[in-house]
């Protein structure tokens, strides 16, 4: 490990430290930072993505994955540096069949892919997915052993009219109705009206709806689900403002969609370590 890497990494430490403590000592919750590419890049921009990837510094003490679209899986497989997975951002709730156009987790499994991204609001609202559908497809991307990435989150409508814990509440609860084991999902908080608009929440409000959820969580699933699942926040996160994000007590990564096509994704996946002295 060189100086560099492991000064950030004891300052990695040292955070996640001081967080634990803010929660009352619960369970150390490793920072995961994703990148969700949606249906962006070729080849070309893939390799450009995969050198600035190289180039910069991956914290050891983090977790990264980045979300190709499925057609490129194989080729960042082959690509990607070591300490960063990949994730599918989507499959289907069976494992084969007459399903044109769809995905399994047993296909994903044999390229190697460890995660996949589920319930994205792009799914629920131009695909039309349901509650119950991207429920049945967590169940069954977990049973295969794929880790899940799992999206919730109120559209603006909502928010203004009151129902954003409803909403995400809602969404969760319909998962939690047909999974028993959460140690494979980590929960990505994005609110509609944040992704791809260039208006974030502030990190109050992202804050307050992960308090929120992780207290719904602790009353309606279990205490220890509710201190060890890790809650991604998503919408509009940039180099400029993840590192304020990253100071709230219950946000543990970032689903970063824009930004991790371009080189400030390294600064987002540094955005818990603090600066060097
Ligand atoms: P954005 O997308 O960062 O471009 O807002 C986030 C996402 O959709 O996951």
């Amino acid at each position: 490990m060189s100086k560099r890497e492991c000064s950030q990494d004891c300052a990695g430490r040292a955070l996640a430290a001081q967080k634990q403590k803010l929660t009352g000592g619960a369970m150390d919750r490793t920072f995961i930072v994703g990148g969700n590419w949606k249906m962006n890049g070729d080849r070309k921009a893939i390799d450009e993505i995969i050198k600035f990837m190289r180039a910069g510094t991956i914290p050891t003490n983090n977790e990264v994955y980045i979300g190709v679209p499925s057609i490129y899986l194989d080729y960042v497989q082959q690509r990607k540096p070591k300490n960063v997975e990949i994730a599918a951002q989507n499959c289907y709730k069976v494992e084969k069949g007459a399903f044109t156009g769809e995905i399994s987790p047993d296909m994903l499994k044999d390229l190697g892919v460890k995660w996949v991204i589920l319930g994205h609001s792009e799914r629920r609202k131009i695909f039309g997915e349901s509650d119950e559908l991207i429920a049945e497809k967590t169940a069954h991307a977990l049973e295969k052993g794929l880790k899940v990435i799992l999206c919730v989150g109120e559209t603006l409508d909502e928010r203004e009219t009151g129902q954003t814990n409803a909403v995400v509440f809602r969404q969760t609860k319909a998962v939690a109705d047909k999974i028993k084991d959460w140690r494979n999902v980590v929960i990505a908080y994005e609110p509609v009206w944040a992704i791809g608009t260039g208006k974030t929440a502030s990190p109050e409000q992202a804050q307050e709806v992960h308090d929120a959820l992780r207290k719904w969580i602790a009353e309606n699933i279990s205490k220890e689900v509710a201190d060890t699942i890790r809650i991604q926040y998503g919408g509009s996160v940039t180099a400029g403002n993840a590192k304020e994000l990253a100071t709230q007590k219950d946000i543990d990564g970032f689903l970063v969609g824009g930004a991790s096509l371009k080189p400030e994704f390294m600064e987002i996946i540094n955005a818990n370590v603090k600066a060097e002295k």
